[in-house]
């Protein structure tokens, strides 16, 4: 059976816990520093110091062909958005670490702006420590929209031509964010979902390999590992997600935890439903929109 563990301690001190080279992936979303209620400060420059001060460690804890998976969104600073994956970039920015894909993963839902285009999508920056690095596709291929394609010249002529596991999945994703009403909501103000980890836990390890996650929240990293039948350890500075987290991934454990699967396709409306028809009053108007969620 694969063990977890989920501490009540500091992300730093966490990281000096573990062993050198102990570790398969590191995922994880940091604090922002947006002045969320766990945020210690709303300073742009520690969000950029924490991740100096962290790269040794992460470099010395991960094996070497690990993968580590950081995932941001944006600071608003003056009515300026800075994207943070441009400050993870600048911060992880070494010799040990190769920058592998930068993640797109976009969403229905979220505050509508009124002065900016919506916002609908965060990043993964996704960096191996070195290049012999473990990737699995063939654990995360979806399937294509064309399956019934053929070669149509060469020698292959008349041949279907995709991979009947299925095609590369990209590097933007969409997957529902985790509002209220989403499966996986706790009482964490900002999850993120369980799929979006399970992606890369199929693809960047193995089974039994060891996962973490230094600000693991409500343990949606360690849910994904545990599901994926991977070990997971975490940490977080309150007590009350530390305590959040290990009951998910015991439920993980048990078979009885709340997910959105990873395959479900991305919910579409049919034009029937009610919410979906258009109020008479909407004719010949644009619709305007508040600071609302939707
Ligand atoms: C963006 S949230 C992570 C949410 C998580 N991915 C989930 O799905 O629930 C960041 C987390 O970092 C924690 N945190 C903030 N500063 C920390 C620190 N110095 N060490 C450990 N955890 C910290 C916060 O309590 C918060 O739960």
């Amino acid at each position: 059976m694969n063990y977890f563990e989920v501490y009540n301690q500091d992300s730093f001190a966490f990281l000096k816990s573990l062993d050198d080279e102990s570790v398969d992936l590191i995922v994880t979303s940091p604090p922002y520093f947006i002045g969320k209620e766990y945020d210690k400060s709303n300073k742009i420059g520690d969000f950029l110091d924490i991740h100096h001060d962290m790269l040794p460690e992460i470099l010395r804890v991960v094996k070497g062909g690990g993968s580590i998976c950081w995932q941001v969104g944006n600071y608003i600073q003056n009515g300026s958005i800075i994207p943070l994956d441009s400050l993870i970039f600048a911060a992880f920015r070494c010799d040990d670490l190769i920058l592998r894909n930068r993640i797109v993963w976009t969403f229905g839902h979220g505050t509508h702006a009124n002065k900016r285009f919506s916002g609908r999508h965060e990043t993964i920056m996704w960096y191996t420590k070195g290049s012999n690095y473990h990737f699995d596709l063939d654990a995360v291929r979806v399937p294509q929209k064309y399956p019934g394609k053929r070669h149509y010249k060469g020698p292959k002529k008349g041949q279907w031509s995709g991979n009947p596991l299925g095609k590369n999945p990209s590097d933007v994703w969409d997957i529902p964010n985790v509002k209220a009403g989403h499966i996986e909501k706790t009482d964490h103000p900002c999850q993120f979902p369980v799929a979006l980890v399970q992606r890369l836990v199929k693809a960047l390890t193995k089974k039994d390999d060891l996962v973490i996650d230094p600000f693991c929240g409500s343990g949606s990293s360690g849910v994904a590992a545990l599901l994926e039948n991977r070990n997971f350890l975490g940490s977080d500075l309150s007590e009350n997600y530390c305590e959040i987290a290990r009951t998910r991934i015991q439920a993980s454990q048990n078979g009885t935890v709340r997910v959105r699967p990873l395959d479900r396709l991305v919910y579409i409306p049919s034009a029937k439903e009610a919410v979906a028809i258009r109020p008479p009053h909407f004719f010949g108007k644009i619709e305007e929109e508040g600071e609302v969620n939707d």
